[in-house]
């Protein structure tokens, strides 16, 4: 059912949640937040979705976090309100999500981009984080996942003039994985999403863990959780289905069990 601030709905497998405020370029303020986390539980939850795609309308992403909305906060309303909790949520999402970006993603706009797995562009969007502009910086996690991608001294030049980038430069940097013309970026989203929704669910789903935590570990620790993922494959129906696929030449059928 649809929410106030983002429209939701799912194609095949592919649950997809579009921010929807277009007056304000899709300013993101924590209502917004809510909805766009809760859908992404529950999608997270839903059998039949396997691949989350976030994206904005024709036009933008989303143009940073409502600055209506902070504008007057004090300190202690914000460590009141408590609100990346809500974001905390978004970063343990069990299936794929994938950012289709148009226009502008900047702000918690680009920190909501880089909450997610896969980031396909149109070539005319621009993305960044012009916090310092208004005398305050990235909260949502946008500082330790831009330098994690790009490295410190691309993230804090990134981050200290908080220009706008031309999407062919943040592919060029790695926080892209692919550029499309404006008028097939969606198109093209979703058809990779409905491949990767084809994919074996759980080997999907154990992949993407272990590349968190290649992030968020040291090799060594990383390795372990690896290798934990790695055994429990070897206790679903779609490993012995995948490998019997393949040695009697044709096409596994995976159930995700
Ligand atoms: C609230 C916003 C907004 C925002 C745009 N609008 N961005 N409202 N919060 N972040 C509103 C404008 O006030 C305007 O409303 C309408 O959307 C259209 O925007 P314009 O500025 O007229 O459009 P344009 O001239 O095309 O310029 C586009 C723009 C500019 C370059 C993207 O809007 C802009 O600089 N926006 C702010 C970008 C920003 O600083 N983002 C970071 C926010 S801080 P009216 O009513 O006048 O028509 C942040 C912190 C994250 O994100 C913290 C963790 C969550």
């Amino acid at each position: 059912q649809n929410k106030e601030f983002i429209k939701t709905w799912v194609e095949g497998k592919v649950g997809v949640i579009q921010l929807d405020r277009p007056k304000v370029l899709n300013a993101i303020n924590t209502s917004m937040v809510r909805e766009i986390v809760e859908t992404a539980e529950s999608f997270d939850r839903e059998d039949d979705v396997m691949v989350i795609v976030i994206r904005g309308d024709e036009r933008t992403f989303a143009a940073g976090a409502d600055i209506d909305e902070m504008a007057e906060v004090d300190a202690v309303t914000m460590e009141l309100r408590n609100q990346f909790t809500d974001w905390d949520r978004l970063a343990i999402v069990k299936k794929p999500m994938i950012a289709a970006v148009t226009g502008y993603a900047f702000g918690g706009g680009f920190e909501l981009v880089l909450c997610c797995d896969m980031v396909f562009a149109s070539e005319n969007a621009q993305v960044g984080f012009p916090e310092v502009k208004l005398g305050v910086m990235p909260g949502a996690g946008g500082t330790q996942r831009l330098t994690k991608l790009v490295g410190k001294t691309k993230a804090l030049e990134w981050l200290w003039f908080g220009d706008a980038k031309p999407a062919s430069e943040a592919y060029d940097l790695g926080v892209i994985n692919r550029l499309f013309a404006p008028e097939v970026l969606f198109e093209e989203t979703m058809k990779v999403a409905h491949r990767l929704s084809e994919q074996a669910p759980i080997s999907v789903r154990l992949i993407k863990e272990s590349v968190n935590k290649a992030v968020d570990y040291s090799v060594y620790e990383g390795m372990q959780y690896e290798r934990k993922n790695f055994y429990m494959l070897f206790a679903t129906e779609d490993q012995k289905e995948g490998m019997a696929a393949f040695k009697e030449k044709r096409k596994p059928h995976f159930k995700g069990k």
